[in-house]
């Protein structure tokens, strides 16, 4: 009798622990999330950029962590994203170089100076090099971790007029990122600057809230904003790209093999990233001229150059928002002002 009811309770006890062990291991095999936000479509560089890092992600880590990407800003728009990436409501974001600053992050603005870059290579000499491993560390201090650099492209201005010479851009009112470079640069064009978020450009350029924009080709195209737009010019006077930052406390409590795993999955997907941002524009543009929806401008070279000459001055009058020295080494290292 002792025997049956001592192996009952044995029994019981094994059932008890099976119960209060089934939750633990269940939990031990729920798959680490990482919610990716963006403000982009799908089918641009870094919506693209991003589904390739959620690939390769889950499968080096075999499943155990899970990326879910969120484009189009349907989690966040721009300021608010890295607001939530601080409080750690999403643990992986790519905004443009010309966002950090609302958080106190000044430096990445160097990127805004118009026509500082000739060609992709020469911004590789800065993100690759020693001066772009240095500007990712300022990304710690905000509860950050910078983990690499992603390209869009080169920007392209667009109005309802034609825009060639900076004359022709007094007194109109253009969108901007949140960069006081880029402020500036329309300021000194004589025209009026609007801070505002990617998501809502379409509909301000449509209702005449602003009359124009900067943007790359991929972006303009994806958010159709060349059906708003009677004039795309081709000045490729700027350049948008993206760090793609984590939650600091999120990205160091991760295990040491998981994280080696992401860094891997970050490395290549990087590598694809940058292989292809130049097609894609070029694909876009290609798809506006098709669409016959706006007017594509070449400037000559003279208009070039007298936009240029405009502009010359904020490399100098940038010292104090972005810092001298910064300017300085970035223009050296792209091989001197193009
Ligand atoms: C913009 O706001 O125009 C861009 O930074 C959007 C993006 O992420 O490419």
């Amino acid at each position: 009798m002792l025997e049956i009811s001592k192996r009952q309770w044995l029994v019981g006890a094994a059932a008890a622990a099976a119960l209060i062990a089934a939750p633990a291991a269940a939990l031990a095999q729920q798959p680490i999330v990482i919610k990716f936000s963006h403000v982009v479509a799908p089918d641009t560089p870094k919506g693209k950029g991003a589904e390739k890092f959620k690939e390769l992600a889950e499968k080096y880590t075999a499943g155990k962590v899970k990326v879910e990407v969120y484009p189009n800003s349907t989690l966040y728009k721009d300021k608010e994203e890295l607001e939530a990436l601080q409080l750690g409501a999403v643990q992986m974001l790519a905004p443009s170089n010309s966002k950090f600053g609302p958080i106190g992050i000044k430096e990445f603005e160097v990127f805004d100076l118009p026509f500082l870059l000739p060609n992709l290579d020469a911004l590789r000499k800065v993100t690759e090099g020693p001066i772009g491993k240095r500007m990712l560390k300022l990304m710690d201090s905000k509860g950050m971790v910078g983990l690499a650099y992603w390209d869009n492209g080169f920007k392209q201005m667009s109005a309802n007029k034609p825009l060639k010479s900076p004359a022709d851009y007094k007194g109109l009112k253009f969108r901007i990122q949140s960069s006081k470079v880029l402020e500036a640069q329309f300021r000194t064009l004589g025209a009026v600057p609007q801070v505002m978020a990617f998501s809502e450009v379409y509909q301000a350029l449509q209702t005449g809230v602003v009359d124009g924009q900067e943007n790359t080709w991929s972006n303009m195209y994806t958010q159709k904003m060349h059906e708003v737009q009677k004039f795309i010019t081709e000045t490729n006077h700027g350049y948008i790209g993206y760090v793609v930052v984590v939650n600091k406390k999120f990205w160091d409590g991760l295990p040491a093999d998981i994280r080696t795993q992401l860094d891997k999955a970050m490395a290549e997907s990087t590598q694809y990233a940058n292989n292809q941002s130049a097609k894609e524009n070029e694909d876009a543009k290609a798809d506006i001229v098709k669409s016959g929806k706006t007017t594509i401008l070449t400037p000559t070279a003279a208009e070039v150059a007298e936009m240029r000459k405009t502009m010359a001055p904020l490399y100098d009058d940038m010292g104090k928002r972005v810092g001298k020295e910064l300017i300085d080494e970035v223009v050296k290292a792209v091989g001197g002002q193009s």
